[in-house]
């Protein structure tokens, strides 16, 4: 007995989407291993990995992830992925207008053929390329909220807003 708090393990299965090379493999490999891969290779259909962290009370969060693959060959799969999932995280990278377009498609399929209680988020990854950036803040932010979409701006390089990023969603994990 812990004195009335009763210590859960929760789950939240999240899937990553968003255009090839925005760094949705890299997100995932810092949050679950704390590196970062210059070298990543492209994803070829969907890999799957799983984190689980403590919250305060001794609850468990495990995240159960699909990084799925952004290449236009594999789009046709994405559903197979999305479907069970109750957190959607979309990602582009701040220096490609092409990719932030290519986010927006998925919000638009995911509207369309998601689960209507699923939680999205929209990621603005490569932050740490600033001085590249073609992608505004503003941008991000402004479609996020017409959007109801949770906003961030993340780096898998530095590590910057990583684990900030997946603490968004603690508050739906059943
Ligand atoms: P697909 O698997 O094809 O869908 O691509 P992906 O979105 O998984 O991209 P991946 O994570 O493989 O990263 C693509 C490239 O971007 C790699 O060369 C990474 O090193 C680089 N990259 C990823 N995240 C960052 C970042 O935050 N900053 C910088 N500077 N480069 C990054
Ligand atoms: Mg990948």
């Amino acid at each position: 007995n812990d004195g009335g708090h009763d210590a859960k393990n929760l789950r939240v299965k999240l899937v990553l989407l968003g255009d090839s090379g925005v760094g949705k493999s890299c997100i995932v490999l810092r949050f679950v291993r704390g590196q970062f891969d210059p070298t990543s290779k492209v994803t070829v259909g969907a890999s799957f990995l799983s984190q689980t962290i403590a919250l305060q009370d001794s609850t468990t969060v495990k995240f159960e992830i699909w990084d799925t693959a952004g290449q236009e060959r594999y789009a046709a799969l994405a559903p197979l992925y999305y479907r069970g999932a109750a957190v959607a995280v979309v990602v582009y990278d701040i220096t490609s207008p092409d990719s932030f377009s290519k986010a927006q498609y998925w919000v638009k399929e995911l509207q369309k053929h998601g689960s209507p209680d699923i939680v999205m988020a929209l990621v603005g990854n490569k932050a740490d390329l600033n001085e590249k950036r073609e992608v505004a803040v503003q941008d991000g932010i402004d479609y996020a909220e017409k959007n109801r979409m949770f906003f961030i701006e993340t780096s898998a390089k530095t590590a910057d807003n990583i684990n900030e990023l997946f603490e968004d969603f603690v508050d739906y994990a059943t």
